[in-house]
């Protein structure tokens, strides 16, 4: 989510700072930083824990000094050990992860290094955690992976020719940056509270019960902003193949790292459908249906099945969050961008409108916004189709409720 947005709907619906604002999808947490800067507490829930993480660390302030003070210990130890052919077994050793396909011998060294002293900062739980992103960005930067939004792909023989990070190199330069992010937080935040939960928005009052009682009253929130994904992670983008990587080099909970694909919303397929009270929706799955038995000549076609699952998952996240509103007080905003699935427009900004009725979220607005900064292809060719292009997410509506 553009930074922008989030502030302008924070400013808008929740002037008054003593109000609480909620991200049900909270990715990495750009929402619960701009809650911060205009003062208001925040609660954020995501299924994945990599993500969890980096919100935690996006939204602590800690003094620059002390980060500056810890990163030159961590990179004088790491030159000198790497200068001293010192080793460190502590590589993930997952089955999941072929370490070699996916770093060089000489990355994964120094890896190795930096993860060890890092991992035994004499420090507290937020600096370590501080430094441990910055090491999965490191990780990631410095891996064989190619840049893409959907799905992991190593990168071409030539490219991995011409490839040699400078790993120390690259970690110094994120740990620049975040400390000078961090500086910049702290002297900006207003003393509110940020709450990252690992849990799912398919029952939010589970993942707010690990929320302190006293950021609000009534366990009510008075604006919701989010960006949920764009449909199931199978097929869109795969937040847990992202994340497993990073994961298992910071020994984030194997099991949780693995689920976050078939957790996310639509990850367990529907068989039957049942109605959701959208005549949209079901008109779209109609469609997508007739093209997917065209265009896949498969008798028994699924890609209605994965947009149903995705849509009855978000519908009871709508339930969920509608439950924690303040009635004739609430607003609930969210940043969603139109898909394409065989030929098919899923108009989710629609859809969405009419799901969230039965749940008594009443319909104020629609604004559209040209996606201009997303790393995202315009076009790509969904169904591997010589010479068809499907339109990719290059407007985003951002759909407002009041409750
Ligand atoms: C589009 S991203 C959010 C991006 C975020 N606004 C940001 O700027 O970083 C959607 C997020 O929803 C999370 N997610 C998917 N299913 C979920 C569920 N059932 N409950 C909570 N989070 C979920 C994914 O892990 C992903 O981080």
């Amino acid at each position: 989510m553009h930074p922008e947005i989030a502030k302008r709907l924070i400013e808008k619906y929740v002037p008054d700072t003593k109000k609480v604002v909620f991200d049900p999808f909270m990715g990495s947490g750009g929402v619960l930083v701009e809650a911060l800067l205009h003062g208001n507490n925040s609660i954020g829930v995501d299924v994945n824990p990599f993500a969890v993480l980096i919100s935690r660390v996006k939204t602590l302030t800690i003094e620059a000094a002390r980060l500056e003070k810890r990163f030159n210990e961590i990179i004088t130890k790491s030159e000198s050990d790497y200068a001293g052919k010192v080793r460190y077994d502590n590589s993930p050793k997952s089955d999941s992860l072929n370490l070699k396909f996916w770093y060089k011998p000489d990355v994964i060294k120094k890896l190795e290094i930096l993860k060890h002293h890092i991992f035994n900062l004499d420090d507290s739980k937020p600096v370590i955690d501080f430094f441990k992103v910055c090491f999965s960005l490191t990780s990631r930067k410095a891996s064989n992976q190619r840049n893409s939004i959907y799905k992991i792909y190593r990168m071409s023989k030539e490219q991995m020719d011409s490839f040699n990070p400078d790993v120390f190199a690259m970690f110094k330069e994120i740990c620049k940056n975040n400390i000078q992010k961090m500086s910049d937080l702290h002297t900006s935040s207003k003393k509110a509270k940020a709450f990252p939960i690992l849990g799912d928005s398919r029952n939010v009052s589970k993942a707010f019960s690990q929320v302190p009682k006293k950021i609000f009253d009534d366990g009510k929130v008075h604006l919701v902003v989010t960006s949920p994904p764009y449909g199931d992670h199978q097929t869109t983008v795969a937040y847990g193949q992202f994340s497993k990587h990073p994961g298992l080099w910071l020994e984030l909970p194997p099991e949780k790292l693995f689920d976050v694909d078939s957790v996310g919303l639509g990850g367990k397929k529907k068989k039957e459908f049942q109605d959701l009270d959208s005549p949209l929706l079901d008109k779209t799955l109609k469609q997508v249906n007739k093209n997917d038995k065209e265009l896949s000549k498969n008798k028994n076609p699924t890609r209605a099945n994965d947009v149903y699952s995705f849509f009855y998952d978000l519908d009871k996240c709508l339930e969920q969050i509608s439950l924690v509103l303040k009635p004739n007080q609430s607003h609930c905003c969210f940043v969603v961008a139109n898909r394409t699935v065989r030929r098919i427009k899923i108009p989710t900004d629609q859809i969405i409108v009419e799901l969230g009725k039965k749940h008594g979220l009443k319909y104020h607005d629609t604004i559209y916004r040209t996606i201009a900064n997303k790393a995202m292809a315009v076009k790509n060719a969904p169904e591997n189709i010589v010479d068809f292009v499907g339109e990719t997410m290059t407007r985003e509506s951002i759909v407002i409720w009041k409750y």
